[in-house]
């Protein structure tokens, strides 16, 4: 599908209410895409920016490059909408200096010590950009890439298929990657992102998205009064680098315990080492439900708003990010400052350092199978 510069599309049904009284003439067209130009990267490639409304008002707009949620406006428990998510309000601002707002991340969202791994016997050096390990696919990882993309529609929803092409030994992975990210808005109020994957040859993938959230409205405060539940009664404690032990440990009698909803600030100061190694929460947390089917992986509410969020999701695991980086340093969206613990992320995913960790899930993808993952961020209110 292309679109001319500015153009609508109306992908649901065009209902016209006729004149009543051989009067005014309402039409509607819900849901919608919309695309415009979002500026040029330094090379002077091209930005656009597409904007996806449901039925509801559920706006969100996307971006190609890295396949950015730049906004998503949702209601409070009045009805009243807010941009739910930290970032900038034009592209300079995600070049300059983007600890990952919104972002698509791979090939391998989170860490993998010393950015090496051993597969079929061969050895292989990634790019190390967090200390001596690897973080979020390296210098130049799929958040920094433009992708290609396109509307597509289904009877309720509208969504944006974005593609690409990662080639043998960018940032130091094997095989050519082709990857497929479908966001689609639902009328249901969520946002689902189906991710695929095919390679040419044996390697390593693990895709996410880094959305940071903050329900009350992003740069109206810190997310410590948001309350939280995630469906795991384990977690992957971490070593000063934040590279798991190994060990799957139970949250019982620790502040990792969020198997009830919890408020995120109850427990993020206290003496514990997990804490004081992540600086607050950055670990990633063991699903329950062990992945492979879809199922609830964490609940979030921001008790002023009313507005609710819930997590449902393909994977094994789930990343908790308490925001802990911000530090003030960060003018976002209407010049609002993202100062300590402004968002918080759940980036589901597969654990981190799984590929030097045979007893976790497997991240290894061969040629002919189809690396899939499903999260829905499913926003509503109480
Ligand atoms: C992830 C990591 C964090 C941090 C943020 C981005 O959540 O686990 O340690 O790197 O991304 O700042």
């Amino acid at each position: 599908m292309t679109f001319s510069r500015r153009s609508v599309i109306a992908l649901g049904l065009i209902i016209s209410i006729g004149p009543l009284w051989g009067g005014i003439t309402k039409t509607e067209a819900k849901p919608t895409i919309e695309r415009q130009a979002f500026g040029k990267t330094a090379d002077g490639a091209p930005i656009d920016l597409y904007t996806l409304t449901n039925d509801k008002g559920v706006e969100v707009r996307i971006m190609t490059y890295g396949g950015i949620v730049v906004s998503l406006q949702v209601p409070d428990r009045d009805g009243k909408l807010a941009d739910v998510v930290l970032g900038y309000d034009n592209l300079e601002g995600y070049l300059r200096d983007n600890p990952y707002f919104g972002a698509l991340i791979g090939r391998y969202g989170n860490r993998i010590a010393e950015g090496r791994f051993t597969l079929n016997g061969t050895s292989y050096q990634l790019a190390q950009n967090n200390g001596e390990n690897h973080l979020h696919g390296g210098v130049v990882g799929f958040d920094k890439r433009i992708w290609k993309a396109k509307g597509v529609t289904s009877k309720d929803d509208v969504g944006l298929q974005l593609t690409y092409l990662s080639h043998d030994g960018e940032e130091g992975y094997p095989g050519n990657l082709s990857v497929t990210v479908v966001y689609m808005l639902t009328n249901n109020n969520e946002l689902r992102i189906d991710y695929a994957a095919i390679t040419d040859m044996d390697t390593i993938v693990n895709l996410t998205q880094h959305s940071y959230f903050n329900l009350a409205g992003a740069g109206t405060g810190n997310i410590l009064s948001h309350e939280l539940m995630l469906n795991a009664d384990r977690f992957t404690p971490v070593d000063k680098g934040l590279i798991p032990t190994g060990e799957l440990r139970s949250v019982r009698g620790t502040p990792m315990d969020f198997t009830k909803l919890t408020s995120i600030g109850a427990r993020i100061d206290q003496q514990d080492e997990q804490l004081r190694f992540g600086l607050g929460y950055d670990h990633n947390w063991v699903l329950s439900n062990g992945g492979g089917k879809l199922a609830l992986a964490a609940r979030v509410i921001e008790p002023i708003s009313g507005r609710v969020m819930e997590v449902y999701t393909t994977e094994p695991g789930i990343q908790f990010y308490s925001g802990n980086f911000l530090d003030g340093s960060i003018v976002g969206k209407g010049g609002e400052v993202y100062a300590h613990r402004y968002g918080f992320c759940l980036e589901a995913q597969h654990f981190p350092d799984s590929p030097n960790k045979p007893h976790f899930p497997s991240v290894v993808l061969h040629p002919g199978e189809k690396y899939r993952q499903t999260t829905i961020y499913k926003f509503s209110t109480e």
